[in-house]
């Protein structure tokens, strides 16, 4: 397993560049079911998680090639299996978006149910009650779920009791195939969730209130899109630089981003003093560090609120505010595995519940420290860039799940960082 071994304190300098978004990727590649002849991606990232996907894909019979130097992917949908398999699923809970496009195409499916993660139980119950009320039996039965449409899909008005961002998904592409119309209230509004809807319009299909949280949706024949379809800039990786640029109290440039879906994670690191700028017609930020940050409270909020993707990053910027923060996680009941690392390096944070209390600002310590989950070790990184000494992370497979080789692009901009395995 590998570890990253980073010399701090870290002083970043020049310009970066956000790759293709993990999270919009997923639910696109999955889509890819829904057709019969090849369907073409560029810049798709090179991630685990993207690695599990066409493995996953591949075991159902499709083909798939993948130029990882140019993010090139084609997939050729061509299924034998309607099965998404444990041994896939368990890797990444990610595997539940082939229900739908499963769903939708061939009337089955049988996929492992996702199982719980380092942040959550992560139950799908709002998936399947959805798929309910579209014409399919579903059972849950030997760690599966059996979906089989009963005679035929049919539209159906449908409101999440919380907002899902996968559940959306799976029900939108549903819906895109199903006779009729589909309502989905209380929608999750993210940008990947768009830029899936974005995808089936082009395919033929007829969604209104993307972007809101009523979708409307009329089934009916999907067509391959014609031109390759292009994965958007990563919105939490931007986010993950901001807060890498305000730690090492460095001047960044961030490229190849979206500003335009970046205002609610912008917003709180400004509060704490740093100046971004936002070029939204070059497609960058520049940010510029403060000597004094301000202490700031902030809570995780579907979109267009403040990113839960963000909450352990802000965490360690958070730290170096001179003053107490506070920032509640309204998302996932468990999302705090960083904080008793972060402590090890000399951070001043209570949680009480959903709520954690930082004090600051912290001087930090290198320490040897353990990943637990995606998100979790970028907030790592970003500690062991502040701190005096080494800090050794290890378990950085997880951050391999979700980011292109941050090590790399750390090292382009200046930063003494070494991989090792162990
Ligand atoms: C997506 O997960 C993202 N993953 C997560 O990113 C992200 O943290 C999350 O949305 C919230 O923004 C992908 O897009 C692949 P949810 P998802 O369904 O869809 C509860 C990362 O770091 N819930 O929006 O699985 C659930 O327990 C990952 O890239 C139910 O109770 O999250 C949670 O408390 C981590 N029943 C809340 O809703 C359900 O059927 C939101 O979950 C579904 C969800």
């Amino acid at each position: 397993m590998d570890a990253l071994i980073i010399e701090g304190p870290a002083r970043l300098k020049g310009s970066v560049r956000v790759s293709g978004s993990k999270n919009t990727a997923l639910p696109l590649l999955f889509a890819s079911l829904l057709f019969d002849q090849e369907v073409r991606f560029e810049n798709v990232p090179r991630l685990w998680d993207i690695e599990t996907t066409l493995s996953l894909l591949q075991s159902m019979g499709t083909e798939s090639h993948w130029d990882k130097a140019t993010g090139q992917v084609s997939i050729f949908p061509q299924v034998r299996e309607k099965v998404a398999p444990y041994e896939w699923v368990k890797k990444m809970r990610a595997g539940i978006l082939a229900l739908g496009p499963l769903v939708a195409k061939y009337g089955e499916a049988r996929v492992s149910l996702p199982g719980g993660c380092a942040i959550g139980a992560r139950p799908v119950n709002f998936h399947i009650d959805a798929l309910k009320q579209m014409g399919v039996s579903v059972e849950v039965e030997g760690g599966y779920i059996h979906a089989r449409v009963k005679s035929r899909l049919t539209g159906a008005r449908i409101v999440f009791p919380q907002v899902t961002v996968t559940g959306t998904e799976n029900i939108l592409v549903v819906a895109a195939c199903a006779e009729g119309v589909t309502t989905i209230e209380n929608a999750a509004q993210e940008p990947e969730v768009i830029a899936l809807g974005q995808v089936l319009l082009a395919a033929g299909a007829e969604i209104e209130g993307l972007g809101t949280a009523t979708l409307r949706i009329k089934g009916g024949t999907l067509k391959v899109p014609e031109a390759p379809i292009v994965i958007p800039p990563d919105r939490i990786e931007a986010g993950t630089w901001i807060a890498a640029a305000l730690v090492t109290r460095s001047e960044l440039t961030i490229t190849g981003c979206d500003p335009a879906v970046l205002a609610s994670i912008i917003e709180p690191f400004r509060a704490m003093g740093a100046k971004i700028e936002t070029r939204q017609d070059l497609n960058e930020l520049f940010v510029e560090p403060c000597s004094v940050y301000q202490p700031i409270q902030v809570e995780t909020q579907p979109y267009p609120g403040f990113a839960t993707d963000m909450q352990a990053q802000m965490l360690t910027t958070m730290c170096m505010a001179s003053g107490r923060s506070t920032i509640r996680e309204t998302i996932f009941e468990n999302r705090f595995m960083h904080v008793a690392e972060l402590r090890r390096l000399g951070a001043q944070i209570e949680t009480h519940g959903n709520l954690a209390v930082v004090d600051g600002p912290s001087f930090f310590q290198g320490a040897p420290l353990m990943a637990t989950d995606l998100r979790a070790s970028a907030s790592l990184v970003l500690a062991g860039l502040c701190a005096e000494g080494s800090t050794k992370i290890s378990r950085i497979y997880h951050l391999d799940r979700g980011y292109q080789r941050l090590d790399e692009k750390l090292i382009g901009l200046g930063a003494r960082i070494q991989r090792i395995s162990e």
